[in-house]
């Protein structure tokens, strides 16, 4: 059994959208370098506005990460969707993947109902779920493809 956390939170970064990749690529390097010492697995994804993340490994070191990207100031409104236990990882092979919104996934966004925008207020922690695995066999099978 491990633990998995659902949680949205909007970019508190304003700035132009060539910046917004790199500002996921700097949060997964951080991300990456604590979740392979403590085992945390999961799936992040941003759209330039909003981040939905899902946090997996045990309880104690997904609340410790959880607590401390909470009082993270690149990121508000942190709001949990769910804490709950899983049989097994569904995101093993990453430390934190990642995958930024492009026109090329919209596609994977529309078949989960989700438009032009991310709108936490109509997702629960099972379509975030649902959508992160579509994105990650996306980010796969584009990374094999390279
Ligand atoms: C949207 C978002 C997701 C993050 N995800 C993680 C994560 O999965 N694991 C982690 O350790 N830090 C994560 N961080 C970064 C932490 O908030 C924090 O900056 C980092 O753990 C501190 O590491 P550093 O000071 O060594 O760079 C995330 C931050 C944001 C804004």
């Amino acid at each position: 059994m491990v633990l998995r956390l659902v949680y949205s939170s909007i970019s508190s970064d304003m700035g132009p959208n060539s910046s917004k990749l790199q500002q996921l690529r700097e949060i997964l390097a951080s991300a990456q370098k604590h979740n392979g010492q403590n085992n945390v697995t999961g799936f992040l994804v941003f759209d330039g506005t909003t981040f939905l993340q899902i946090l997996e490994g045990e309880r104690k070191d997904v609340i410790e990460t959880y607590d401390r990207i909470k009082m993270d100031k690149r990121h508000k409104d942190v709001n949990l969707f769910e804490m709950s236990d899983i049989e097994e990882r569904q995101f093993a092979d990453w430390h934190m993947g990642g995958s930024m919104r492009t026109l090329e996934a919209q596609e994977i966004y529309l078949s989960h109902g989700i438009g032009q925008v991310i709108n936490p207020n109509t997702l629960s922690a099972a379509k975030i779920v649902a959508l992160a695995l579509d994105l990650q066999s996306y980010e796969q099978e584009r990374r094999e493809a390279i």
